[in-house]
């Protein structure tokens, strides 16, 4: 199993047996490309891209995208520099990383070097979380843990080659689908921010968060794409409105206990059910109707 470089809210690794159990019912996969449209820690598109001719990772936030390319591109610089910073590591020097993005010219810092703060906040800062203030600025305290190691060379090494074969892209979710990018047998992996169950739960990944809106639009575009014949698998937390809006693609194994691994609080860290779907059984259904008329 791929191991991940970051520590990520809602991150898939328990997860993938049974995503895997669903990819296994879709044929031809080696001609057709898989879509990580809401990557995160990237477990997803590191597990399965082998199966499939070619993998898009995409996410929203445009830090863990450019993260991805330099290690695509650069893995040796990179962890010339991780090894520096967690040599370096103490109060002072993480607050002096943080600050990084209030300084004007943040945006011209050379590449590796932002890939660097990335990885460390995430290792070091409290509970791995990731969240930003209005002004899209890091703002979560140093974590706790006495001893860190923010980066394991051989998955470095693992995860730069699997990025060969593999497309990063930073758009809104909607983006590629509004743009008819996946072909009929591809397909579509969705793993949105939890649909909240309570106000106070964790759910911001970026400076916009991710509202009921979004999680209708983006219902709305599983239905798009399973009229177009692209299999599409979602997951989400489950909710009044998930189990409405996913009603159509609900089967005996959809409602999962998982046990979240980030949360604000430890309390947040309870076990909460979560839901994956998919249209598998309508795309072929589709498929099979058109071969007949
Ligand atoms: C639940 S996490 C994904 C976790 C990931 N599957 C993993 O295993 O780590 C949700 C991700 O969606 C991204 N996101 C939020 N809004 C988005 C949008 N409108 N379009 C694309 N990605 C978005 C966030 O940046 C976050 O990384």
């Amino acid at each position: 199993m791929s191991k991940s470089i970051l520590k990520w809210a809602g991150g898939k690794t328990t997860l993938l047996p049974k995503i895997k159990v669903r990819l296994d019912k879709i044929s031809n996969k080696e001609n057709a490309i898989f879509y990580d449209l809401f990557a995160g820690g990237g477990s997803v598109s590191f597990e399965f891209s082998s199966l499939f001719k070619h993998t898009v990772l995409n996410d929203i936030n445009k830090e863990i995208t450019d993260l991805y390319k330099v290690i695509k591109s650069n893995p040796l610089e990179l962890i010339e520099k991780l090894l520096e910073y967690q040599q370096k590591h103490n109060k002072d020097f993480y607050y002096k990383i943080r600050s990084l993005d209030r300084d004007q010219n943040y945006k011209q810092l050379d590449g590796i070097t932002k890939a660097a703060r990335t990885i460390y906040l995430n290792k070091t800062c409290f509970n791995g979380l990731y969240r930003v203030n209005s002004k899209g600025q890091f703002n979560v305290p140093i974590g706790r843990q006495a001893k860190i190691k923010i980066y394991d060379e051989m998955v470095f090494m693992e995860i730069h080659k699997k990025l060969q074969n593999i497309d990063i892209t930073n758009h809104d979710f909607n983006y590629l689908i509004n743009n008819n990018v996946p072909k009929p047998g591809d397909v579509v992996y969705i793993d949105p921010p939890y649909d909240k169950i309570s106000d106070n739960s964790f759910v911001e990944y970026s400076t916009n968060g991710f509202s009921s809106y979004d999680q209708e639009r983006l219902a709305k575009d599983v239905k798009t794409l399973t009229e177009r014949g692209v299999y599409v698998i979602v997951s989400n937390s489950y909710t009044e409105r998930t189990k409405k809006l996913y009603a159509e693609f609900f089967d005996k194994n959809s409602i999962i206990k998982v046990r979240r691994l980030i949360g604000a609080s430890v309390s947040s860290r309870n076990q909460v059910d979560e839901i994956l779907v998919d249209n598998i059984k309508q795309v072929k259904e589709n498929v099979n109707k058109n071969k007949k008329t």
